[in-house]
């Protein structure tokens, strides 16, 4: 895998630029000028990413090693494309032989090795077509669903920590054993019978704030590591 630690600027843009149209609103502005000025934007670019998305999942990578050896990769909110993307390279996936599925409910350009459904996570057919989709079980499922945005911040906020809710259902009920389950969640988000319930299935449950997740986002992701397997499941509900 690509080394997820930006080492200065190296598209031969210049950072720091300003953004001088008068005509434009100052947010849009703003965020404009943020965004031609940002290293990790500048580095998809460079390196053929489609998002800047792609260097948190790398950098998660970096330190827990979730994507060695994942033969399955489910990406749940995948659009445009730069997690399928790491996916379809780590998996091998072709489309001949797919192992990536993703789902978002924007339209998504084509990739290589990668099924593609556009369709909302939440429709109850979506589970399924996701498991028919990757053609067999998968030992990765990764979320980086964020809710359209409303303008009204605690409803944005329960909106997308419901979908991490439900993803994280999703995960418990179709990944194999020693599988992995990655989710965008916010900081203080997470609700306790969230993380009881992780916790109660996978080894191990983190938080973790990727540098390139901006420091003023109150974006983070939610890791569970080895899945324990669906045994596990039923001993839990004997108990
Ligand atoms: C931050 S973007 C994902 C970026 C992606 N990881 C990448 O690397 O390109 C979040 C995506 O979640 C999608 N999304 C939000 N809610 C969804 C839902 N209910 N079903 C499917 N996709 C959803 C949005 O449409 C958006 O494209």
């Amino acid at each position: 895998m690509a080394k997820p630690t930006i080492a200065g600027n190296r598209t031969g843009r210049k950072l720091g630029q300003r953004v001088k149209n008068k005509k434009m609103k100052a947010s849009s502005r703003q965020w404009l000028q943020r965004h031609i000025n940002d290293p990790y934007v500048q580095r998809a670019q460079l390196e053929g990413y489609r998002a800047r998305a792609a260097f948190k999942l790398l950098e998660i990578d970096e330190k827990h090693s979730i994507l060695k050896g994942a033969r399955r990769i489910i990406d749940l909110g995948a659009a445009p494309g730069s997690w399928s993307q790491i996916a379809a390279k780590v998996t091998g996936s072709t489309d001949e032989d797919i192992r990536v599925a993703a789902i978002d409910f924007l339209e998504m350009t084509q990739l290589p090795g990668v099924k593609i459904l556009q369709l909302d996570f939440l429709d109850p057919s979506a589970p399924a077509q996701l498991i028919e989709a990757v053609g067999g079980t998968p030992d990765l499922v990764i979320s980086d669903m964020a809710a359209p945005t409303t303008g009204h911040h605690r409803t944005d906020h329960l909106r997308t920590m419901h979908l991490c809710e439900v993803a994280a259902h999703f995960a418990v009920e179709v990944l194999g054993e020693g599988g992995h389950f990655l989710a965008k969640t916010f900081q203080g988000g997470t609700e306790r019978d969230l993380l009881n319930m992780l916790k109660r299935h996978f080894k191990q449950v983190v938080h973790v704030k990727p540098a390139s997740s901006r420091a003023e986002s109150v974006e983070m992701f939610l890791l569970a590591k080895h899945f324990k397997g669906r045994q596990a499941d039923a001993d839990v509900t004997e108990a």
